[in-house]
């Protein structure tokens, strides 16, 4: 990442995102934070709060970010079983998705777009067709209606809006070739976050096959690292891929034989 360069990240409030943001500003950049509460004491740089599941909010934002960002992090996101099927989807990919075109347009060849997936969202390709019909509504409203008629009230929205955040990656970086915009996608397996650490203290003693497999959750550091190079020019021919930032998770899973739930 450049001296100075611009970048903006969601979810910059806490976890991944904060993270993310911290070891940005630390390597120079200027870190515009997002996010639906306000900044907390450590930010540092600019602060806007927006709420990725309102259009309206998302829109108003854009007109207070710089005129030039160089990269954009995708980071903010509802977490699983945290709110009906649908509600997750239209954070996590709809909002998502709506927030970056508007970025995009300020944003100049050699730019960069990641996008914080999930080794949850693995199974993309098994749901694509699924996945290309949502994508090919072209309005937040109209992907919301879709999700409505699509999506059982009952399943759990977190891996459908991983797949489709990945889905959506890997179409939008050979859509966006001719603009010179990279678009890419992190698929972390468990990362130490507050959030995950308050959800492993609520099962305290049941065992989590995902830390088992690999032996410990990841640090919050160690994605931001990732995140950091695939923002950066060393990055600079890897576009439209979904990188495991797992410690060999997928890979265990795929040696087993036995696949994971979601994979
Ligand atoms: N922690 C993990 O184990 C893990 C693993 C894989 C992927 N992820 C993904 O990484 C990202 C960050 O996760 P985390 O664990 O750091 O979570 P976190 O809860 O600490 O951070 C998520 C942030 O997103 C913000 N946010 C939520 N809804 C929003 C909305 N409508 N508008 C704007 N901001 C909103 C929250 O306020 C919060 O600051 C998420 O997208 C998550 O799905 C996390």
């Amino acid at each position: 990442m450049n001296d100075g360069a611009v970048v903006a990240v969601t979810g910059a409030a806490s976890g991944i995102g904060a993270g993310i943001a911290a070891l940005l500003a630390a390597r120079g950049a200027t870190v515009v934070g997002l996010d639906r509460v306000p900044a907390p004491a450590a930010a540092r740089g600019p602060w806007l709060t927006v709420d990725l599941s309102s259009p309206s909010s998302i829109r108003a934002t854009l007109n207070h970010l710089p005129e030039r960002i160089d990269a954009l992090c995708n980071v903010a996101g509802m977490h699983p079983r945290s709110a009906k099927a649908h509600e997750i989807v239209a954070v996590n990919y709809l909002g998502t998705r709506l927030f970056t075109e508007c970025v995009a347009s300020r944003m100049s060849p050699g730019a960069a777009i990641l996008n914080m997936a999930s080794v949850t969202g693995s199974g993309w390709q098994a749901r694509f067709a699924m996945h290309r019909e949502l994508i090919a509504c072209e309005t937040f409203e109209a992907g919301l209606a879709w999700l409505r008629a699509h999506l059982e009230p009952a399943s759990d929205g977190y891996a459908f809006s991983k797949e489709a955040l990945i889905a959506w990656t890997v179409l939008t970086a050979a859509a966006w070739l001719p603009r010179g915009l990279r678009m890419n996608a992190l698929a972390p397996g468990p990362v130490q976050t507050p959030a995950f650490l308050a959800f492993q203290a609520t099962r305290a003693g049941v065992a989590n096959p995902d830390v088992d497999l690999v032996g410990r959750a990841g640090r919050i550091e160690e994605v931001a690292r990732v995140a950091a190079f695939m923002c950066g020019e060393e990055s600079a021919w890897v576009n439209g891929a979904v990188l495991p930032v797992d410690g060999g998770l997928q890979a265990a899973y795929l040696a087993s034989g036995q696949g994971r739930a979601a994979l």
